[in-house]
């Protein structure tokens, strides 16, 4: 059975969080002499000379009108690979517990776990970009704290089969983490409905990728109350800066724009596939539910090299296991994407 006591790192048990200024203090006053910093402002049009809210509480406070889940539920970190680190460092001890992870998927788990020691077992994708139940049961021992899925999955773009994540969901004694930087674009259903359902669920979202908001480093992680709260004694007291606060603020007023974008962004997708499907060099474009597409080609270096050439980059995916031959492509704006396709006629 799952219990976060049984997981938890004794010395994250134990520790006892740093306590700010404003952690202490969070009443009304007019003058604030506590925190050592410059009273007298800053250089710049708009001031900055306050720290921010450590807790994030207005952003997290819309995030919870948009998501539907308790402010309590939501964790606010620099980037989702923040909350990634945070989860290692909070679960894992270094040198003597695992993880699983299930390539090809985004690389930052197995950087996370290599810099907290901890050893990142693979078992790759089965051929149809799907999980291999029976070989991640047999990863699985008594010190596996944490199981990484990336769905819709980057760099392959398509969703892993929802099925397959209840099981391990239910089965699994640690943390199954569910990371859901793509999801805007996808047909499936967000996991964080899921929430009241599974103590042992973590979904991280990002306003990174369908918010534009790379820029400003901010993403989330959705849970039961009690693994928020060990991502919060675990994080840097103000992870979040306060410009990045105030303007997801103000993005987060903008779901309209948000879903206009998405929209274009699918309708560019579609364009892309039927484009580049007559090229004689792509072999095959996996479906994908997110704003890029991986395809199968017969010569991704030289193709690679070339778009290079023109000032187009691209991702060359063509080393990684089961994506030989691939190129994983951003969907551009439709100019851009005109002049990906205009170009490709050369090669
Ligand atoms: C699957 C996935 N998760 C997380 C991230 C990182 O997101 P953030 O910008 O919130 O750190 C990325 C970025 O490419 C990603 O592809």
């Amino acid at each position: 059975m799952y219990n976060i006591n049984n997981i938890l790192r004794e010395n994250i048990k134990r520790l006892v969080p740093y306590s700010s200024a404003r952690d202490e203090y969070q009443g009304e006053a007019s003058v604030f002499l506590d925190a050592n910093e410059n009273a007298y402002g800053s250089p710049l049009a708009q001031q900055f000379n306050r720290y921010p809210d450590p807790m994030q509480y207005a952003v997290k406070m819309r995030l919870s009108e948009i998501k539907g889940v308790p402010a309590r539920n939501i964790f606010i970190g620099n980037g989702s690979d923040e909350a990634i680190d945070i989860l290692f460092r909070s679960f894992c001890n270094p040198g003597v517990d695992n993880v699983i992870l299930v390539p090809p998927t985004y690389g930052m788990y197995e950087v996370s776990a290599n810099i907290n020691d901890v050893e990142a077992r693979k078992v790759t994708l089965t051929p149809e970009y799907q999980l291999n139940l029976e070989g991640i049961a047999e990863a699985i021992d008594e010190h596996t704290k944490l199981i990484f899925i990336c769905s819709p999955n980057n760099p392959t773009g398509n969703s892993i089969n929802r099925e397959d994540i209840e099981t391990l969901l239910a089965n699994f004694n640690g943390i199954v983490v569910v990371d859901e930087a793509y999801i805007n674009f996808s047909r499936q259903k967000t996991f964080i409905q899921e929430l009241t359902e599974y103590a042992n669920l973590v979904v991280m979202q990002t306003l990174s990728k369908a918010w534009g908001l790379a820029g400003l480093r901010v993403g989330m992680a959705f849970a039961a109350e009690e693994i928020i709260e060990v991502m919060n004694k675990v994080k840097p007291p103000y992870n979040v800066n306060e410009s990045s606060q105030q303007l997801a603020l103000e993005a987060l007023a903008n779901v309209a724009q948000v879903n206009e974008w998405i929209k274009e962004t699918l309708i560019q997708r579609d364009r892309l596939v039927l484009a580049l499907k007559e090229f004689d060099f792509v072999l095959d474009i996996y479906p994908s539910d997110a704003n890029f597409i991986l395809v199968k080609t017969t010569d991704a270096n030289g193709i690679y090299n070339f778009l290079v050439g023109k000032g187009i980059i691209v991702r060359n995916r063509s080393k990684i296991e089961l994506c030989e031959g691939s190129l994983r492509i951003t969907v551009g704006t439709p100019d851009e994407n005109t002049i990906l396709l205009n170009t490709l006629q050369n090669f």
